[in-house]
């Protein structure tokens, strides 16, 4: 039982689930990096099974790493944080999940409806504006996803720590 008075035990991530975090880090980096700059591009045809199979397996990958975090691991924001903070983070996260998975998912179809019909269209197109639409959304979590863990940081609670390696309390 907890002593009144003694801080709550600090929640860490296992070493999957930082695997499975930080990993996704430098994949989806790499992903930002490789990035198609124009649609024309994808004319180059081992670019775009190249950026197809990137996506297809990016996404598997996020639904492994969803289904593992969601099933057997929880936040490390303690039990008395206000219930609006709480609703913040898993909105926050949630966000970033749904983001990345509509960036893939968009990038596939791009993939397909360029393969089948070419680079013009109307369903191309509303494609592509799902997909730019995804990479800025994703880019404004992860900025506000950063801003909280360094908030974090600086209160010393322990959610820092718990999946960051550096710079720890
Ligand atoms: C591509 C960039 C990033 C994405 C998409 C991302 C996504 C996520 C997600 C979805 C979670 C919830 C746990 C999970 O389901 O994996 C999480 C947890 C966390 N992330 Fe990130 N993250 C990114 C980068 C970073 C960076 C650069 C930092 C630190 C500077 C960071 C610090 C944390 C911390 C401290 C937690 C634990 C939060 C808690 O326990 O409630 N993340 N991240
Ligand atoms: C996880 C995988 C992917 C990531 C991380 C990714 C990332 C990006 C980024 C960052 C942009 C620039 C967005 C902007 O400037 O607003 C972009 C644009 C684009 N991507 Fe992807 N992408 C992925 C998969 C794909 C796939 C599979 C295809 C099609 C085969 C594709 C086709 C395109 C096209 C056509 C554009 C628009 C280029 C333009 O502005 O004309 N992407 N992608």
């Amino acid at each position: 039982m907890q002593q009144s008075g003694t801080p709550a035990p600090v929640a860490r991530y296992s070493v999957l689930g930082k695997l499975f975090h930080w990993g996704f880090v430098v994949i989806f980096a790499y992903g930002i990096y490789k990035q198609v700059d124009n649609i024309s591009q994808l004319a180059d045809g081992a670019l775009l099974r190249f950026e197809v199979i990137f996506a297809a397996l990016f996404l598997i990958l996020l639904g492994a790493r969803f289904f593992y975090m969601t099933r057997t691991q929880s936040s490390a924001l303690s039990e008395n944080t206000h219930a609006l903070q709480k609703l913040g983070a898993k909105v926050v996260h949630y966000g970033m999940y749904v983001s990345m998975g509509l960036i893939a998912a968009s990038g596939l179809i791009i993939g397909a409806l360029y393969t089948l019909f070419g680079p013009e269209g109307v369903l191309i197109s509303l494609a592509v504006f799902i997909h730019e639409t995804s990479v800025t959304a994703s880019y404004w979590l992860i900025g506000l996803h950063i801003a909280a863990a360094l908030y974090h940081r600086f209160l010393h609670d322990g959610v820092w720590s718990a999946m960051v390696p550096i710079w720890r309390e």
